[in-house]
């Protein structure tokens, strides 16, 4: 594993300019924040040597090298789900990847649905903690402490500077966010109404099938993480209707240009 990691990192050293200290993942049809980085080198997936190999056909995704602002970010856009079918070191591999170029910070979204009741349909969630019920974790197996500890701290995953940031960000925009924990689940269902109910009495507000593996890999390499969802739809008692893949799209691309205007302005401050 250790020796894939460096062969991917210097492969993609040497096809960017620069050193970029924040990664950012954006989720499935998430990627309006791309269209807002100058400069770019955008590299497909499927030519980064052991990048997972895409179980869709066609489009799996790129990295994006450039410019935010002034700042230089390393963009995923597309990730890889365990409902896939890749394991959990293929899901959370890039991000040891990005470690080993140098990247410090990880910004990542997602689409969700919430349980935490006051919640609505389009809001913007920063995440303030996880819980995983995902049936593997990363970390399973042999560490190499080189990578990170055996038992990593998780005291903090979400950092709580980028998150204070970011509400400030938002207030001065005037954009509403909430704040929440995200529970972290297989998928690839939508949850039945006895699921959600289960999720919010364990101590979640949104639920998703993403992003958790990548924070807890970051987490163990000593990055800082900031992630936000979009809440696309909402498993609350009597609010409960059916969900589809294409209006948890269209309610993203909604949504998305504020996410994007937080995210801007918060890697500049950080
Ligand atoms: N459940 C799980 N994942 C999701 C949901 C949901 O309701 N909405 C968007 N992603």
């Amino acid at each position: 594993m250790l020796q894939k990691i460096q062969e991917t990192a210097d492969f993609l050293k040497s096809k960017i300019s620069g050193s970029p200290k924040t990664g950012i993942i954006l989720g499935t049809g998430l990627g309006n924040l791309v269209t807002q980085i100058t400069d770019k080198t955008e590299i497909p997936y499927e030519t980064i040597p052991n990048f997972p190999v895409s179980t869709v056909e066609g489009h799996s995704g790129k990295l994006i090298f450039g410019k935010l602002g002034d700042v230089e970010v390393l963009a995923m856009q597309g990730r890889f789900h365990y409902y896939e079918g890749y394991d959990m070191k293929a899901v959370t591999f890039p991000v040891r990847v990005m470690k080993a170029i140098g990247i410090e910070n990880l910004l990542v979204s997602n689409a969700s649905g919430g349980v935490h009741p006051d919640f609505e349909i389009g809001d913007l969630m920063i995440i303030t903690d996880h819980l995983n019920l995902f049936p593997e974790h990363p970390l399973r197996g042999k560490n190499f402490t080189t990578l990170g500890p055996r038992f990593p701290d998780m005291s903090e995953a979400y950092s709580k500077d980028m998150i204070a940031k970011a509400k400030a960000i938002a207030v001065r925009n005037n954009i509403k966010v909430v704040e929440g924990v995200y529970v972290g689940t297989t998928g690839p269902t939508f949850e039945t109404p006895a699921e959600y109910r289960y999720f919010r009495t364990i101590g979640g507000d949104a639920v998703g099938m993403s992003t958790v593996p990548e924070v807890i890999v970051a987490n163990h390499s000593s990055m800082r993480c900031f992630g936000m969802s979009i809440i696309t739809d909402l498993g609350v008692p009597g609010k409960i209707v059916e969900v589809t893949h294409e209006e948890v799209q269209e309610i993203g691309n909604k949504v998305q240009p504020l996410m994007t205007l937080i995210m801007k302005e918060l890697i500049k401050e950080i």
